[in-house]
């Protein structure tokens, strides 16, 4: 496996604004004491997301479980929400063909179709239940907490629709929740539906690598040995407190110090892989949920994530790259081999244009990567910094290696802006609100915040 993060493009060598010598030097001992509180961190017990070998006997449940569902449904479909949901959609992008819920049962090996159901829109929950079969669907319904009203909601209605087709929640569905916490956990017990840990110690948006991702990705025969197996690899390999040595620290390092010394706190996420594509949203959730935070000594920090997608966002966000303000970096994912064999554009031919002879007889991911590092020095020479994680192919083993490089460097982010990675308060207020509009009898006493808000002012609707 090979995952390297070239962070040139984040040097004063290459752009006006990137880290000088001085600089790095200086940020050494921090990013020393970043590590160490890492670890400080694992030696509590609250790093759990790294404690993969910790999880073995989970894992191998939830692939017996698997192994033993196969032929059983036409589609798996995932009720969860942000932590619980985009790792699945992650997966889903990166190790099946873009097109896999629209190929037919043969073409799909008589593996199950993947439905990832993260809202409560009515259009989009109604025309799910509408494409899908009750009888022969599993749905996951996938919640750490076991309460969130947006799951909960869906679980109800997918009950609801199980008992009309005749189906037993045992039959119909699995649950992912804590092992001891929450209305699934009773539930389980309750109603005898097969039901898998996320360790107490493995938050949401750092759970992908436990059942809550290698549940579906077990149910569609991804290969969920060799995805640890790289997250592993990457741990291993991010074991010391010097950026040289490791990836993940020289990632959340170089982004603090651009945002904290250079103003650029926007940070785009630009796989050149359509593989990849739904790793930034991922990433974007991670980052923004972990490190948007007030410190202890109230100042609001955190950098803000960006998606893009190249060549795609060429053709959109690139011009505000590149003469936009100069507050953000972009980090690009290269992908060196294509899945499958790179495709040939064929030659023009004698009766063709001879404008696009140019293009003819090189592959598409030839003109992919190009693009990618075209994108590259085009930034460098308008002094926008960048980095570039390049990576062998886009498999299980490298997803599961990016997986944990974003998680680590989450970890070091949350020691260098001064705020714990790993809660949430900001949500919570919101949800309070939406819990009190519905009647939740715990919740009632919101009604004191919800009557100061100042409701529409009919001369500001305009
Ligand atoms: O990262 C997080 O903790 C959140 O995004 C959660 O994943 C999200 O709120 C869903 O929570 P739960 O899994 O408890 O339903």
């Amino acid at each position: 496996m090979t995952i390297q993060l070239d962070v040139t493009g984040m040097m004063r060598s290459a752009v006006p604004t990137g880290a000088t010598p001085e600089a790095l030097a200086a940020l050494a001992p921090r990013l020393a004491a970043a590590h160490e509180g890492l670890l400080a961190d694992a030696a509590r017990g609250v790093l759990g997301f790294r404690e993969l070998e910790a999880q073995a006997a989970e894992r191998a449940r939830v692939l017996a479980w698997a192994a033993a569902q196969r032929g059983s449904c036409d589609d798996v479909v995932v009720l969860g929400i942000g932590g619980s949901a985009l790792g699945a959609v992650a997966l889903r992008t990166a190790l099946l063909p873009r097109d896999w819920n629209l190929r037919s049962p043969a073409q799909r090996g008589g593996r199950p179709r993947l439905h990832v159901l993260d809202n409560v829109d009515p259009r989009s929950v109604r025309g799910l239940l509408e494409l899908v079969d009750p009888t022969r669907t599993r749905f996951l319904v996938i919640s750490k907490s076991g309460s969130t009203a947006e799951t909960m909601s869906q679980y109800l209605l997918v009950r609801e629709r199980l008992r009309a087709a005749g189906r037993s929640p045992a039959e119909g569905l699995a649950y992912v929740t804590d092992p001891v916490k929450g209305v699934l956990r009773r539930l389980a017990a309750a109603d005898g539906v097969p039901t898998f840990d996320v360790p107490a110690n493995v938050g949401g948006r750092f759970s992908v690598l436990s059942p809550v991702g290698m549940l579906p990705a077990a149910l569609l025969g991804m290969d969920v040995d060799a995805m640890v197996a790289g997250a592993i690899a990457m741990r291993d390999r991010c074991a010391s407190g010097v950026l040289q040595q490791n990836p993940a620290l020289a990632f959340a390092g170089l982004q603090w110090r651009a945002h904290a010394e250079a103003g650029q706190g926007m940070q785009v996420l630009m796989p050149y892989s359509d593989a990849f594509r739904d790793l930034a949203p991922w990433f974007v959730q991670l980052w923004a949920e972990s490190l948007g935070k007030v410190t202890p000594a109230g100042a609001h920090v955190g950098p803000t994530p960006i998606v893009a997608v190249g060549a795609t966002d060429q053709h959109a966000q690139v011009q505000l790259f590149m003469e936009g303000p100069v507050d953000k970096t972009v980090t690009f994912i290269d992908v060196e081999e294509m899945d499958g064999g790179d495709l040939t554009i064929p030659s023009v031919g004698a009766d063709g244009p001879a404008e696009l002879a140019y293009l003819g007889g090189h592959g598409f991911g030839k003109l992919l990567r190009a693009e990618c590092r075209a994108t590259a020095g085009a930034l460098t020479k308008s002094g926008r910094p960048t980095m570039t994680i390049r990576v062998t192919r886009a498999d299980a083993l490298h997803l599961g290696g990016l997986f944990m490089l974003f998680e680590l460097a989450t970890i070091y982010g949350g020691q260098l802006y001064g705020v714990d990675p790993l809660d949430q308060p900001g949500v919570e207020l919101g949800k309070q609100l939406t819990y009190y509009q519905f009647g939740h009898p715990d919740w009632q006493h919101m009604k004191v915040i919800w009557d100061t808000l100042p409701g529409s002012d009919p001369a500001w609707v305009i």
